[in-house]
Order: structure tokens, then sequence, then C-alpha cells
């Protein structure tokens, strides 16, 4: 059921992605044709699935929020382009194929994220049916996210930390903030679009700030555990860039416990939903077995 359901909606995804972004026939054809090739090299699209999941928890209609859902993808896949390059974790794959720097050169990557970046506010500030007070405060809380008090403060710890041994807090603060900031303004947009209660939204965030968490202790653990061909992305990045993760600063079997409580907690967040919110309810639980 799961499967079925990320499949529907990364389709919708995909395809309102397809209309927000310029194709190769607009000058300068070099910068859409890089902006695309990382968009569609196929994600999971799991921010936007989690916004639109978030909205039909609480009887909305995820789908009418495709330019915000999108918006986050379009920010996501920027900061995956950037994370690659030479001077940050310098891989070579990405979603299963040559990443942006590798096929387009350095100057041509770093100019695709920023495209992307930039583009992701014109298509969310383009977001229909919905109250402009509203529209707002949701697009203030992503660019919170996306920026130095979020996603950027923990690629800042991220970096800073290679070959440190940091403590639990500075570990938690950098996937809360990497990672997790990003799922939770994604979550946090569905609740708020959709006209979730306080009660609801507080909920919610309380969910998916537990998600990130999740995400990203799995994400550490797959890239030990994984293969290249379903992660999409060479394996053992982070030994090779001496990275603090829950796996090199404590053990496998430690960040799978950590996991498994992250993911138990996010279910307890739900506990006042209904099967409305069966949906979310399974994708936290498959974090604890993807394999990709
Ligand atoms: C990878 O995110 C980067 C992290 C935050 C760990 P995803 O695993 O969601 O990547 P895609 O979008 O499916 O490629
Ligand atoms: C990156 O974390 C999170 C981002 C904000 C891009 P990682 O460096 O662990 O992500 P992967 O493993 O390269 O996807
Ligand atoms: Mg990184
Ligand atoms: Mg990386
Ligand atoms: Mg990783």
């Amino acid at each position: 059921m799961l499967k079925q359901y990320c499949q529907e909606k990364g389709k919708i995804v995909d395809h309102a992605l397809a209309a927000f972004v310029p194709s190769e026939n607009v000058y300068p054809p070099k910068i859409f044709e890089a902006m695309r090739y990382s968009l569609f090299a196929g994600g999971k699209r799991l921010r936007p699935i989690l916004l639109m999941a978030a909205a039909d928890s609480i009887g909305g209609k995820g789908s009418d929020y495709l330019n915000v859902a999108c918006g986050l993808e379009m920010i996501h896949t920027y900061s995956l382009i950037h994370d690659d390059l030479p001077a940050m974790d310098d891989d070579d794959y990405r979603r299963g194929k040559l990443t942006s720097h590798k096929v387009f050169g350095e100057g041509m990557a770093i100019l695709a994220g920023d495209g992307l970046l930039t583009a992701a506010f014109t298509v969310m500030l383009a977001q229909p049916g919905v109250q402009a007070d509203v529209l707002i405060k949701v697009i203030g809380e992503i660019s919170n996210a996306a920026g130095a008090l979020g996603m950027i403060g923990g690629q800042v710890i991220d970096l800073s930390s290679e070959g440190e041994k940091i403590d639990i807090d500075t570990l938690s603060y950098m996937h809360q903030a990497k990672t997790g900031a990003l799922f939770q303004a994604a979550v946090r947009a569905g609740a708020q679009l959709a006209g979730g209660a306080e009660w609801q939204i507080a909920s919610l965030t309380e969910y998916a700030k537990q998600y990130g968490l999740a995400f990203q202790i799995t994400d550490d653990i797959l890239d030990v555990t994984g293969t290249q061909e379903k992660i999409g992305k060479p394996v053992g990045s982070d030994v090779k860039n001496h990275k603090a993760t829950y796996v090199t600063l404590y053990s496998l079997g430690k960040a799978q416990d950590m996991a498994n409580q992250a993911v138990t907690n996010a279910l307890q967040a739900l506990k006042q939903f209904g099967q409305e919110a069966d949906v979310l309810r399974e994708l936290v639980r498959a974090l604890l077995t993807r394999d990709n």
C-alpha cells in the first residue's frame, strides 16, 4: 500500500516539476539542462510526499499544494548537488547517475544548485488556492529551515566535524538541522496549508522531528551496510571523509537502537490521530527496513 501511495504521489510530483522548471529550449539552455538533470535523476520525493501525507492526515487534499511540495524538492535537490561537490563530500554518484559536477563541471553544478534554490521560491510563491498570509508564513518557515538556522547550519557542523569526536548533543543537532529541518518544514507546510488545528500542527511537528532523526541515522547506516546499486550513491563516503555519524561515533548496533527509538517516538506523536495518519505511520516504520 505504501509503495503504491509513493509511486502515485511521486508521479504527480514529477509531472508538476516538469512543468515548473523551464526546459532546455529556454535560454541559456545549459543551466536548465543541469537543473533538470539532477531533478529527474530519480529521487524518492520524500519531502513532497510527506507534505501531502501530512495534509491528508488532517482531512485536507495534499495534491492541492504541488507548488510548495515541488519547491521543497527543488531545495532538497540543490542541497544534494552542493553536498556532492569536491569541496564538500566529493562524491561521484547520486541517484544512480554521475553527480552534477562530474557531468557539467564544478562551476555549472554550483550554478545549477543556485538556480534550483532560487527558482523554488518563485514556484512556491505561485501556489494557487491558499490565503496569502498562510502562504507567506509557510514559505518563511521553509526559508528558515533551508538556511543557516536549519539545513545550512547542520552542514556547517558536518563539515567542521570531519575528523573530530563530537558529543551526542552536537551530533543530534547536526542531524536535526542538516536533514530534519527540511522534513519538519515539509510536514508543517502540509499541516498549515490544509488548515490544521494547533494541536495537530504540534503533534505533526514532533512526528517530523523524529522522522528526520531516524532518516539521517538510517542514512548513516546505509553508508556502511548499503549497496551503491540500491542507494544510488557511493557506499563508505562517510568513512572516506572521516565524518561524524552515529555509526562512526558509536556503532552500527547503537545507531540501529537510536533509529528504533526515534521511530517509536514518531509513532507516539501521532497517537491522537486516526487512520487518516496511517500513511505517515507507514512512512516512518519503513525507515527501519529501507535499503535506499
Ligand atoms: C539524501 O536524501 C540526503 C539526506 C538528507 C540524507 P534522500 O535519501 O531523500 O535523497 P533522494 O531525494 O531520494 O535522492
Ligand atoms: C547531507 O547529508 C544532507 C544534506 C543537507 C544534503 P549526507 O552528506 O549524509 O547526504 P548523502 O549521504 O550524501 O546523501
Ligand atoms: Mg554531506
Ligand atoms: Mg553527502
Ligand atoms: Mg549520508
